[in-house]
């Protein structure tokens, strides 16, 4: 896979979480295969790490790809005004999902909340149905934020679906809450887990609620969602291609490993941090006590003191002189 389709996945991840989809292309390329779309829609495309695998493969097959996103980052308008086959929306997912041009694959990846993808899939749903509803492919609905909503923008959900948010939250796997030194997310729901919570939980309900809808978790790389119709033309096909995936008990091993690493080491990271800040601020304190009027009289005062006891005959000296 690798060899065939150049991926990048680090672009624009220094910190190397994995955080794009591109993570995963030796999984959807090939389903994308199987289905052969004539065009991907990409929901939240970033900074198109993602969307440059998914033009290569678009290339290889005369298709096209979509990319969604309402604040683009400038690598991806770059890539969208070097690539004729690159269409690129500046909208947010329910205000395009209404009129765009729906394909046959859609890629789930925009804000990471429960009222967002639930509705975005419900927007697919009122489009495509039955067997012609579409291979939709999910991030993120493992750990963080599967049970967990995290906000772009808090104020575009309504407030009757949105968490209560902690600001700045650290999240660690395990801890239910937030903690400091955690990974770092800048709106996230302050609890994980209960109803309306996640984006795992957007598609169980949603799954739930519809017939005929067949769904694969993969836990790698935070959580890769297969969601398809069984009556699709090439349902059995995907089947067999994602469930042993999804099956595999090592690879969600690998990631509960992984991003416990991964937060671990964000948080003594953070410790390290604050306690480099607290040196530099007692180093700063010595330097201001050094520099004061107050201990440099002290000092002086001081070495007047060690010099004039040096000077001063010991008690000693004058009983030898009386001898
Ligand atoms: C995790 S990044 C996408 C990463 C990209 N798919 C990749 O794998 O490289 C999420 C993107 O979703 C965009 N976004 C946020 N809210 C959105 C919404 N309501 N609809 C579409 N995109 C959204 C953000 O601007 C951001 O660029």
């Amino acid at each position: 896979m690798q060899e065939r389709l150049k991926v990048d996945p680090y672009a624009n991840d220094p910190g190397r979480w994995g955080h794009s989809f591109a993570n995963l292309a030796d999984l959807f390329v090939p389903c994308l295969d199987i289905v052969e779309p004539n065009a991907v829609l990409e929901v939240g495309a970033y900074a198109g790490d993602l969307t440059r695998v998914l033009l290569e493969w678009a290339r290889e097959r005369n298709a096209r790809v979509i990319a969604v996103d309402p604040e683009p980052q400038t690598a991806l308008i770059e890539l969208s005004e070097r690539c004729p086959e690159l269409e690129l929306i500046r909208s947010t997912s329910l205000e395009a999902l209404t009129s765009v041009h729906l394909p046959e694959a859609v890629i789930l990846d925009g804000d990471h909340n429960y009222y967002t993808v639930y509705h975005e899939l419900k927007a697919i749903a009122s489009r495509r149905s039955g067997d012609n509803f579409p291979l939709v492919l999910l991030h993120d609905v493992g750990w963080p934020h599967g049970w967990r909503d995290a906000y772009y923008v808090p104020e575009r959900i309504p407030a009757e679906w949105r968490q209560p948010i902690t600001e700045g939250g650290g999240l660690v796997p395990g801890e239910r809450g937030t903690k400091p030194g955690g990974l770092p997310y800048k709106w996230v729901a302050s609890q994980e887990g209960g109803p309306r919570n996640g984006v795992r939980t957007a598609l169980e309900d949603f799954v739930a609620e519809q017939q005929g809808l067949r769904v694969a978790v993969v836990a790698a790389f935070f959580g890769f969602g297969v969601l398809w119709h069984e009556d699709a033309p090439w349902a059995q096909a995907i089947e067999q291609l994602v469930r042993p995936w999804s099956a595999n008990a090592i690879v969600g091993r690998l990631e509960r490993n992984r991003v416990w690493h991964l937060a671990t080491t964000h948080t003594q990271r953070s410790a390290l941090y604050e306690l480099e800040l607290e040196i530099q601020q007692v180093e700063d304190w010595l330097r201001k006590i050094e520099s004061s009027r107050i201990f440099r009289t002290l000092r002086s005062v001081a070495g007047a003191f060690r010099s004039a006891t040096r000077r001063a005959p010991s008690l000693s000296d004058g009983s030898r002189d009386e001898a």
